[in-house]
């Protein structure tokens, strides 16, 4: 047995990846993805996204990993462990509340799910035209405390899951479902790059036309990399602290990186072919998404089925994220302001649902819950995917690169000496000088323009 700790723990080396992929891999990728890429101009756009992934995702990753495993504690206490009596508990604070804030947004869009699985089991879609379905998806909008009974009943959802705790809860669900998400994404982008006339989408995502390249697009892909990842909010520090000491933090990173790439391109070529293949627009933003799923199961043999195994799917996703949010929340109040785990769930679920229904509400066409061009929704978005989570992945890198030093660093990455990590001194030389001059120099040239 390993030593007494009682601190929660991940059980097995599938289990954590599948609980990291499952926090990455959720609305982020099949819903946001979509729409960030069909208003950034399409190829140039995953261009840029998978430079940051790469470049950028995969260091910030590993440097929350470390901070998490090292210092054996939430977002906050994480940083307290590590830099006593400094300001850098600050990167943890600044998290805590951008988990906060996404949960409440995301929390919406997660209820929309639920309404999905029910319009499909009732055949709500069948035959529907174009016109008819964005009709349904607008009217669906405009009955706003319908969305907020969806989002509360998804907040339960969350808060029941973390209520129960790490092992029980979150590793059982994860490991099991995602791989067959994997395959219903497969089976309709098959389905999508055969319609008639899907090949323009096909351009649209793969042809990428460079004078598309703006500021926006990039701090846009940079927000988009961060937020698809689950970086820059502490949600890999406080998974990364229930890691074992005998588990490999690098290739953790590689398959979280690789999986959520591969389910966000794949989202990718569901959506766009079948999109332009149905005269939608690519700049549809949310209907993009809820409009074009359906109706590509209109054109498959058991649509009608796929279709509910799909919005059941995407729900259970959105849940694997929402309870890495969750769980970023409750892990601070429970270890730091030592709140009993069960009523620090309640508590943040709660406050979430307070916040939330405001982001939910002011999606009505008729809202009054909108300032500056945005809505509530989407100023909670912006702020905290295009602000929060880059800024918190700069101050990460930051630390990691110069604050906890090149011994501790290789020390977590190398199991004290037991594996080889070949990569390891590039990634330090990427965390140090290349990932916070990158971010930095995004950040900039879309304040610019
Ligand atoms: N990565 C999740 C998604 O793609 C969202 C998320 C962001 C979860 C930040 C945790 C932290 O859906």
């Amino acid at each position: 047995m390993e030593e007494k700790n009682k601190r929660d723990g991940f059980g097995s080396k599938l289990g954590i990846i599948a609980a990291a992929a499952g926090s990455a891999i959720g609305l982020g990728n099949i819903y946001r993805f979509p729409c960030e890429l069909g208003n950034n101009g399409g190829a140039a756009f995953l261009l840029v996204y998978l430079i940051v992934v790469v470049f950028l995702g995969i260091p910030v990753m590993l440097s929350e990993l470390v901070i998490g495993r090292r210092g054996q504690s939430n977002a906050v206490g994480a940083f307290k462990k590590l830099a006593p009596k400094s300001a850098w508990p600050i990167v943890g604070y600044i998290g805590v509340l951008c988990g906060f804030i996404i949960f409440a947004f995301y929390s919406t869009i997660s209820g929309w799910t639920l309404e999905y699985i029910v319009k499909s089991v009732s055949n709500s879609f069948q035959g529907k035209d174009l016109a008819a379905m964005e009709q349904d998806f607008s009217n669906f909008h405009d009955m706003g405390w319908r969305n907020v009974m969806w989002q509360a009943i998804f907040i339960f959802l969350t808060g029941f899951v973390v209520f129960k705790g790490v092992q029980n809860g979150i590793e059982r669900y994860a490991k099991i479902l995602m791989p067959v998400l994997l395959v219903i994404l497969v089976i309709l982008g098959v389905r999508s790059a055969t319609l008639p006339g899907a090949k323009d989408g096909l351009v649209f995502l793969f042809k990428p036309d460079f004078s598309k390249i703006t500021g926006k697009v990039l701090i846009s892909a940079l927000g988009q990399g961060f937020f698809s990842l689950s970086l820059g909010m502490g949600a890999l520090i406080t998974y990364g602290s229930y890691i074992k000491k005998d588990d490999n933090l690098t290739s953790t990173a590689f398959s979280v990186v690789l999986s959520d790439t591969l389910i966000a391109l794949l989202a990718g070529i569901v959506i766009f072919p079948a999109a332009f293949s149905f005269g939608i627009n690519p700049q549809a933003g949310m209907g993009l998404v809820f409009n074009t799923i359906p109706m590509i199961f209109n054109q498959m043999m058991g649509g009608y089925w796929f279709c509910i195994i799909f919005f059941v799917l995407l729900a259970i996703a959105a849940l694997t994220s929402t309870i890495s949010l969750l769980e970023v929340v409750v892990a601070y109040l429970s270890e730091e302001l030592h709140i009993k785990r069960q009523w620090a769930t309640v508590l943040a679920c709660v406050a979430t649902m307070l916040i939330g229904s405001f982001a939910s509400l002011s999606l009505k066409s008729n809202t009054s819950l909108a300032f500056g061009g945005r809505t509530v929704f989407d100023w909670m978005d912006f702020i905290s995917s295009n602000i929060l989570l880059p800024l918190g992945g700069l101050l990460i890198v930051l630390f990691v690169g110069w604050r906890l030093g090149k011994s501790h660093f290789f020390d977590e990455v190398t199991n004290s000496g037991k594996l080889k990590s070949p990569l390891k001194r590039i990634i330090l030389f990427i965390i140090r000088y290349l990932a916070p001059l990158a971010i930095i120099v995004i950040f900039i040239s879309g304040l610019i323009k």
